[in-house]
């Protein structure tokens, strides 16, 4: 008994920081954050997801599941999934990729350098789980995010026609990993 309470405040106490910004700090996701984190995705996405699926991201790559917060309080995350397919850079290649789901920063804390961390730090995560490569989609229109990738070394692959529910076309940028 005294086991398994003791391991429930697991969670809790080791929360280890990965990155600090001032302020933030970047850490894993923990269960207690899903609810902030589906929040800030309401105010900043028009893509949303059930509840499951942030749940089973959370247990699938819980080292590219992060969130960036600030006095306690998440203001930030990205979250990423892996999967086996083609290469976006070999021909024929068959490799591990992961994939960013989702990343977003609250308005009010943009520009300080918290989105270009949590991407860097999902790049480790994925590397922690030997991904080949690390991949993405984002709205042609959303130059804010491309600039982002772009500056970490993702590189435009394709462009996918009415991805997005609304019709709109999404950038395929991804980047290659070298162990
Ligand atoms: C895309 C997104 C996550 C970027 O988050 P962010 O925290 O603002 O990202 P960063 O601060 O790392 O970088 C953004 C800009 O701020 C600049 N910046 C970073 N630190 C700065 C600082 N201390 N002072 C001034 N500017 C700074 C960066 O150089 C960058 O400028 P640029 O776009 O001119 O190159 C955020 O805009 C967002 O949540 N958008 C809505 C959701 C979304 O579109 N997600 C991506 C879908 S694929």
């Amino acid at each position: 008994m005294l086991k398994i309470k003791y391991l429930n405040l697991l969670p809790l106490v080791l929360q280890v920081i990965l990155k600090q910004i001032g302020d933030c700090s970047i850490r894993r996701c923990d269960p207690a954050d899903l609810i902030p984190v589906m929040e800030i995705n309401m105010k900043t996405l028009p893509e949303h997801y059930s509840d499951y699926f942030y749940e089973s991201l959370l247990s699938e790559l819980p080292e590219a599941f992060l969130v960036a917060e600030i006095e306690g309080r998440a203001i930030g995350y990205i979250m990423c999934k892996t999967e086996y397919g083609f290469s976006n850079f070999k021909k024929l290649g068959f490799v591990k990729k992961g994939h960013v789901v989702s990343v977003a920063v609250l308005d009010e804390h943009r520009k300080k350098g918290i989105g270009k961390a949590l991407v860097e730090e999902a790049i480790n995560g994925v590397q922690i789980k030997k991904c080949d490569e690390l991949y993405l989609e984002v709205r042609c229109s959303n130059t804010e995010g491309v600039r982002l990738y772009e500056k970490l070394g993702f590189i435009i692959k394709q462009r996918l026609k009415t991805y997005y529910r609304d019709g709109e076309d999404a950038f395929l940028m991804a980047t290659e990993f070298q162990y």
